[in-house]
C-alpha cells in the first residue's frame, strides 16, 4: 500500500482560532508573514483554489500545488483535482510539504498532518473561517516562542497507541516526532541539530540508532536519540 504522504500544517489563528474574514487574512501582522516565508522556503506548498486567488500570485522560491474541482492550468502553479493528489504531487518534490490553508483544506488535511506550525496572533478578530481546535490529547507542544505580536507554537502528532504497543523502537518513530541528530558532517563535532523527523529513507527496526532521516530544511542525518515517544 503506498504510504500517505508526511506533511506539516503552517497556519496562524488568532486567540479565537479566525484565520480568515471575507477572503482574506483578519489582521496586517508583516512580521508574520516574513515568518512564514522563512517556515515554507524552500518547500512544496498545499493550498485551496481561494487562498491561491487571494494571495493573487504563486509563492515565489516554494513549488504551489492549488487544490480545486474547476480551476484551469494557471501560470507558476500546479492545479490538482483532490488533495491526496496535491499531497502526493508535492511529495514527489522530495522537498517539505507544507498545507497553508485556507479553512476548507485545513479542515480535510488536519486528521492527516504530522505537525503542525501555528502562529497564535495576539487578540481577537472578526473572523468567517476558524482552525479545527487542537486537542492535548493527540498534539504535542514541541516548542513555543513569542515574537511579540504572534506566538509560535510547534506540534508533532504523538504517537497512536497501536504503534507503541508494537514494542519496537522503530515503532515509535513517528514522522512528526522531534529527534536529536547528528548531521554526517558534524559527527567529528557531535554537533546536534533539532528537528522533525520527515522522511524514514531506511527502516529496519535492527538498525533504529543509524535510521537516516531528512529534516524540514532537507539536511540528511541519522536518529542518535529519540527525545519523545
Ligand atoms: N490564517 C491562515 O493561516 C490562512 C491561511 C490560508 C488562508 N486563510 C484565509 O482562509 C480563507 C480561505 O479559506 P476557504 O475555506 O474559504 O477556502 P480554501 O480552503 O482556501 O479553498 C477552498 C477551495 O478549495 C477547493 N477544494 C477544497 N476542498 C477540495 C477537495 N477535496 N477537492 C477539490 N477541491 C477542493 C475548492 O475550489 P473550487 O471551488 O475551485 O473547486 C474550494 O472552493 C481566506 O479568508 C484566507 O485569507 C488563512
Amino acid at each position: 500500500m503506498k504510504e500517505a504522504p508526511v506533511f506539516t500544517i503552517v497556519a496562524a489563528m488568532d486567540e479565537k482560532r479566525a484565520i480568515g474574514f471575507c477572503g482574506r487574512l483578519p489582521w496586517n501582522v508583516p512580521e508574520e508573514l516574513a515568518h512564514f516565508r522563512k517556515l515554507t522556503t524552500p518547500g512544496a506548498l498545499v493550498m485551496g483554489r481561494r487562498t491561491f486567488e487571494a494571495i493573487g500570485n504563486p509563492l515565489p522560491d516554494r513549488d504551489n500545488f492549488v487544490v480545486s474541482r474547476n480551476m484551469t492550468e494557471t501560470a507558476g502553479a500546479v492545479v490538482c483535482r483532490t488533495l491526496s493528489d496535491a499531497l502526493s504531487r508535492a511529495a514527489e518534490t522530495g522537498k517539505p510539504v507544507y498545507v497553508i490553508g485556507g479553512g476548507e483544506i485545513f479542515r480535510q488535511a488536519f486528521p492527516l498532518a504530522s505537525s503542525l506550525e501555528i502562529s497564535v496572533i495576539k487578540g481577537v478578530f472578526a473572523g468567517d473561517r476558524f482552525f479545527p481546535a487542537i486537542s492535548e490529547a493527540v498534539w504535542n507542544l514541541a516548542d513555543e516562542t513569542d515574537f511579540g505580536s504572534f506566538v509560535f507554537r510547534r506540534y508533532s502528532r504523538k504517537p497512536d497507541a497501536a504503534r507503541v504497543l508494537s514494542g519496537t523502537l522503530r515503532a515509535n518513530l513517528h514522522p512528526g516526532m522531534r529527534v536529536s541528530i547528528i548531521l554526517k558532517k558534524d559527527q567529528k563535532t557531535g554537533k546536534r541539530t533539532e528537528g522533525m523527523v520527515q522522511r524514514l529513507l531506511t527502516s529496519k527496526p535492527e538498525h533504529t540508532r543509524g535510521i537516516k532521516v531528512m529534516l524540514a530544511d532537507g539536511s540528511v542525518g541519522r536518529v542518535q536519540e529519540i527525545l519523545e515517544s
